[in-house]
C-alpha cells in the first residue's frame, strides 16, 4: 500500500515513472552541485553535457521509461513502442522533432492554472538530452547501463497485484465495418459487506477495438430496479428526450436545446457518484486513450456496497474501416481494496450539459454548465471529456464572496487524451460555491477530425455525436467514520 500512497497516478507518470524520474532528478541536482563546486559556473555546464556521449541506454531509456512507455509500448494506443534501442531507434528523427516542439508527451493543460502531479512535460534537461542523442547518431551504448523497464510496461498490473480481479464474462468480438456499440456487462461482487477500492486498473483485452471502458457500481436495489423496467419492457436510459439508438443513447434532435447551462435549471445535469441514483450507478473507474489508472489519495477510497454488481460499460468501435479482421475481447479490471474504512470517501461528480446543440459549420460553438457545491468539499482530479469536435474546456470556481477563479484551462483539447488531472494539492470548495464549465465545439470543415460539418450535433454516445462533462473527483469525510467508534482493524472482504 506504501507504494501507492504518494498519489503516484498514470498517464506519462505512473508510479514506476514518478519514482524513476524523482530519482534521476536526485541524481541530476547531485551531480550539478558536484560539478558547481569543481567549476563554480553554472554557464559551462550546458555547455559540457552537450558534448559528452549520450548514448540509448544509458540516458535516453530512462527518459522513455518513465515519460513515454506507458503509451509507446506493445498493443498501447501509440504507433510504435519506446521500450527497446531496436523499436525506438527507426524514429529517432522524428522523436527529436515531437520533442522539441512539445507536441510529446501530449499535455493539454495551461500551466498557469493548477499543478498537477502527473504532469508530463519533459524537463529542458530532458529534451536537450534527447536531442544531443539524435545530433550524436542515436547510438545504442554499453548494454549494461540499460535500466530494466519497469513491470507493468511488459504485461503485468500497474495497480500491483490486485487483491481482487472482475472479467467480463464473455468475449466481444467486433467486426471490420460494424457500427459503434456501448456494450454493458454485468459483473458480481460478491462481496458481503461494504468494500473500499484504494485503486482500480482497466485493462482492456483488446485496445484495437475497446475505445473507453467505465465500471460503474450498481447496488442490489438499482439492480432490482433495472430487472423491473426491463421486465416491463422499458429500456434503461430511454426517456423524454433520450432516445436508444441500436446500443447508444442519444439526445433527441428536436428535443429543447440549452446551449447555457448556467442560466437555466435543468439543462446541466449533475452527475454524482456514490449515491447510485443515474441508471448507471457511480462510478468506480475508467479507462480511456492517456487517462491512465486510478489510484486515490492516500486516507481516500471508493464505496463498493455489499452485494453490488459492476457494470461494465464498453464502448467498442471499429475506428472508421481501420480494421481489417474480426477482434475478440475480453476487458478486465483490477481492485486494491483499503484495509480499513478509510477517513475519506472519493466521489467522482461531474458538471454537464446534454441538451445541447451544435449548429452545422459552426467554428466556436459554446456551451456551459454549472453546479452550486452543497457541501463543503476538496477536488482532487479533472477530466475534461468531449468527442471529435471538442475544441477546448475550462473549469471556474465562483466562491461564495465572489471571487471568480480559473481552476483548469485546456486551451487546446484532443479526443485522443482523454486525460484526468491530478491535483498536486486538494483545493477546498466551501459549499455554495458555483463550478462553472464552460466548453467549445468546432463543428466547421476546418476541424480534421470533424466527421461531418454538415451535421447539427448533439449529446449522444456514439463517437460522431458530442459530450460535455467535467468530470471531477471529491473528498468528503466518510459518514461510516463519522457514526462509527474507529475501526477494529478487520480486514475488508473481497479477498
Ligand atoms: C499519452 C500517451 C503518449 C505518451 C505519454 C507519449 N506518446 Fe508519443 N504518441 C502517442 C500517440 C497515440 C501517437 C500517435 C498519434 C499522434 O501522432 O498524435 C504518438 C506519436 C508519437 C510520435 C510520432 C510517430 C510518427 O508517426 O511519426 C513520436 C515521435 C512520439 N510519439 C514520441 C514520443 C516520445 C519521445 C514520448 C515521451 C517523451 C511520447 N511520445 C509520449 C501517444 C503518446
Amino acid at each position: 500500500m506504501v507504494r501507492l500512497e504518494n498519489s503516484a497516478h498514470f498517464d506519462c507518470s505512473s508510479t514506476a515513472c514518478q519514482e524513476k524520474s524523482m530519482k534521476s532528478k536526485k541524481v541530476a541536482f547531485a551531480v550539478l552541485v558536484v560539478i558547481l563546486g569543481m567549476i563554480g559556473l553554472g554557464s559551462v555546464i550546458a555547455d559540457s553535457r552537450m558534448k559528452r556521449e549520450v548514448t540509448f541506454n544509458k540516458d535516453v531509456a530512462p527518459i522513455f521509461f518513465s515519460k513515454c512507455a506507458d503509451c509507446h509500448r506493445p498493443n498501447d494506443i501509440a504507433p510504435m513502442s519506446l521500450l527497446s534501442y531496436k523499436d525506438a531507434r527507426p524514429w529517432a528523427r522524428s522523436i527529436k522533432e515531437k520533442v522539441v516542439s512539445r507536441e510529446m508527451p501530449p499535455w493539454s493543460p495551461d500551466p498557469k492554472y493548477g499543478e498537477f502531479s502527473n504532469d508530463c512535460r519533459l524537463s529542458q534537461s530532458d529534451v536537450d538530452t534527447i536531442t544531443a542523442w539524435v545530433d550524436q547518431g542515436a547510438k545504442e551504448g554499453n548494454p549494461r547501463d540499460l535500466p530494466t523497464a519497469p513491470q507493468f510496461l511488459t504485461g503485468g498490473w500497474q495497480i500491483g497485484k490486485p487483491d481482487v480481479t472482475l472479467q467480463i464474462p464473455e468475449e466481444w468480438t467486433v467486426k471490420p465495418g460494424d457500427p459503434d456499440n456501448y456494450i454493458n456487462f454485468f459483473v458480481p461482487t460478491n462481496f458481503t459487506e461494504d468494500t473500499w477500492v484504494q485503486a482500480a486498473e482497466i485493462q482492456p483485452g483488446n485496445r484495437k477495438v475497446v475505445h473507453h471502458v467505465i465500471a460503474f457500481v450498481v447496488t442490489p436495489q438499482a439492480m432490482a430496479k433495472r430487472k423491473e423496467a426491463e421486465s416491463q419492457g422499458r429500456r434503461p436510459g430511454a426517456s423524454s428526450v433520450m432516445y436508444i439508438d441500436g446500443t447508444l443513447r442519444r439526445t433527441k434532435m428536436d428535443a429543447p436545446v440549452n446551449d447555457d447551462g448556467c442560466n437555466t435549471d435543468g439543462a446541466s445535469r449533475t452527475r454524482r457518484g456514490g449515491g447510485g441514483e443515474e441508471a448507471e450507478g457511480a462510478l468506480l473507474a475508467g479507462y480511456a486513450p492517456g487517462k491512465g489508472i486510478d489510484v486515490l489519495p492516500a486516507g481516500t477510497a471508493k464505496k463498493v456496497p455489499a452485494g453490488s454488481t459492476i457494470m461494465f460499460q464498453v464502448h467498442y468501435s471499429a475506428f472508421a474501416g481501420s480494421l481489417e479482421k474480426p477482434e475478440k475481447d475480453r476487458t478486465r479490471m483490477g481492485l486494491i481494496l483499503a484495509k480499513e474504512p478509510p477517513d475519506k470517501m472519493l466521489i467522482t461528480s461531474a458538471v454537464a450539459n446534454t441538451m445541447f446543440k451544435i449548429p452545422a459549420g459552426a467554428g466556436s460553438h459554446e456551451v456551459t454548465a454549472c453546479m452550486t457545491v452543497p457541501i463543503d468539499l476538496e477536488v482532487v482530479t479533472y477530466m475534461p471529456h468531449m468527442h471529435l469536435r471538442g475544441k477546448d474546456m475550462k473549469y471556474e470556481a465562483v466562491y461564495p464572496d465572489g471571487r471568480r477563479e480559473t481552476l483548469l484551462w485546456v486551451p487546446k483539447f484532443s479526443f485522443s487524451w482523454q486525460t484526468m488531472y491530478y491535483l498536486k494539492k486538494p483545493l477546498s470548495i466551501p459549499k455554495g460555491t458555483k463550478i462553472i464549465v464552460t466548453a467549445h465545439f468546432d463543428n466547421s470543415a476546418k476541424n480534421k477530425y470533424n466527421p461531418d460539418p454538415a451535421k447539427e450535433v448533439r449529446w449522444g454516445d456514439p463517437t460522431y455525436d458530442e459530450m460535455m462533462i467535467g468530470w471531477f473527483d471529491i473528498v468528503v469525510p466518510n459518514p461510516a467514520k463519522m457514526l462509527k467508534p474507529a475501526p477494529t482493524g478487520k480486514a475488508a472482504s473481497g479477498k
